[in-house]
């Protein structure tokens, strides 16, 4: 098992060049599987959940191909099959994303229950009536789904039942290869969802309207390939300017897009950071932050709920409190019992984290309980002054960050990580009331 060994109190210092959107690559990825030419993805971040789509890909009749330091490049080739293995479609709820593409490929796709993070029910009703609407027939076995088209699929008039952003990738997908025109209403807006379209349009594909409620889509048979840079990752930005707040000095971003990142600088500024936004973002803390009262997170551009933990760790020092209430996922505060092990004074409402600040933090032995949460715990971690702390289960981070321990230390941080043999069990009570 994975650890992350981490001793607080050091100022961070530097500028760190932030990857591509693993929410971009992703969908992205799965997206190549309708290109009949060879795609080349700059800037794709090692993590592990790309790591097990480039499996899944070649599993389906891709060849990728990633020399080091060099840009991803995925040939076409033959769909080899219409089932996604259970190892890889578990792994990640990414998986989710190979539902169009495979069924327009090969006429039928069956996936096992995708993975992820475990932030409470993540429903998938909305991809699958989208498809239907398109002409997908859908069959449910114990534990798996399988789809089917007669013919091709076809477009629709489709209005989402609220703008989830998945649901919203496998629709622009679906209609991008079907016969004839596609509107999509109540569509997510976030900036990933912008550029897979965005994408899909080099590659031939005819979107517009993409990064608003409405998309209209007007299908093309083939698409063809293209060199792509998906955006900066956002939320990776989030991470590290929480981290100067959390640990204090100064950290420069010098590719992150302040205006996908406003969400986290304006409450990063209410909090007494001093945020500048030219040439890329710059974040600087001294001294005690405050507190940023009641916030509640929402869809874009809503304040986003994965950067909730992330700014919740960077509250946990601060004078005054702070109450963030996560609209979109139940669970998405499973490290708060983390955060009280470390001395915080926090407590779960429902969906609200309420947070009391702290003079002072102490180190812990805690456990990433999903990915942003444990991202949340090293920055923490980074905030209890001289004290060692070590977060297991620290896969989970690696799923979203190409080594987040690394990006750290270049900003000055004392932070390792270990792999151990064995599993250790978390004791900690979750503090959900
Ligand atoms: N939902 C439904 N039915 C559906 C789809 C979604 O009810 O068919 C509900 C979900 O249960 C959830 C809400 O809608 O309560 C929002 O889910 P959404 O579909 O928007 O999220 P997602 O596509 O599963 C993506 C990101 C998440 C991010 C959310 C919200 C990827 C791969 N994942 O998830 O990122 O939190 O959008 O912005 O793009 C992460 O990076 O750590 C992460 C979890």
């Amino acid at each position: 098992m994975k650890q992350y060994r981490i001793v607080g109190g050091t100022p961070l210092q530097g500028r760190c060049v932030l990857p591509a959107a693993k929410n971009s690559v992703l969908p992205i990825l799965a997206a190549t599987l309708l290109c009949s030419e060879t795609v080349v993805l700059h800037r794709v971040p090692r993590t592990s959940d790309v790591r097990t789509s480039l499996q899944l890909l070649e599993t389906l009749g891709k060849t990728p191909c990633r020399p080091p330091r060099a840009p991803l490049t995925i040939a076409p080739g033959p769909m080899l099959c219409s089932e996604l293995p259970w190892d890889l479609a578990a792994a990640m709820r990414s998986s989710i994303f190979y539902l169009a593409p495979v069924l327009h490929k090969t006429g039928r796709v069956t996936m096992p229950m995708p993975g992820g993070c475990r932030l409470g029910p993540r429903l998938i009703d909305i991809h699958l009536e989208g498809l239907a609407r398109m002409g997908a027939k859908i069959t449910w076995q114990p534990k798996t789904v399988t789809l089917t088209r007669n013919g091709v699929l076809h477009g629709a008039d489709y209005t989402l039942r609220i703008p989830s952003v998945g649901a919203t990738e496998t629709l622009l997908m679906a209609a991008a290869g079907a016969q004839g025109a596609s509107v999509l209403r109540g569509a997510a807006c976030e900036p990933e969802v912008k550029d897979l379209a965005d994408f899909l349009n080099r590659c031939g594909a005819d979107i517009h309207g993409a990064g608003t409620p409405i998309i209209r889509v007007r299908g093309t048979p083939e698409l063809g390939g293209c060199a792509f840079t998906p955006l900066p990752d956002r939320i990776i930005g989030a991470t590290l300017a929480c981290a100067a707040a959390s640990a204090g000095g100064r950290v420069e971003l010098p590719n992150a897009r302040a205006d996908e990142m406003q969400d986290i600088l304006q409450l990063l500024e209410r909090a007494g950071c001093r945020v500048e936004r030219q040439n890329g973002v710059c974040i600087q803390a001294e001294g005690r932050l405050q507190g940023v009262g009641k916030i509640c997170t929402g869809a874009w551009p809503g304040f986003a709920t994965d950067n909730a933990p992330l700014l919740a760790a960077a509250m946990l020092r601060a004078e005054g409190t702070t109450e963030i209430c996560d609209t979109l996922f139940e669970k998405r505060f499973a490290c708060a019992a983390q955060f009280a092990a470390m001395g915080a004074d926090v407590q779960v409402k429902g969906r609200t984290l309420c947070i009391a600040g702290r003079q002072t933090l102490h180190g812990a032995e805690c456990y990433a309980p999903d990915l942003r949460g444990g991202a949340a715990l090293v920055l923490a971690a980074l905030g209890a002054q001289n004290e060692l702390s070590t977060v297991w289960d620290a896969g989970h981070i690696d799923r979203g960050y190409p080594c987040l321990a690394a990006m750290l230390r270049k900003l000055g941080a004392n932070v390792r990580t270990k792999t151990v043999q064995g599993r250790k069990i978390d004791t900690q009570p979750l503090i959900y009331l």
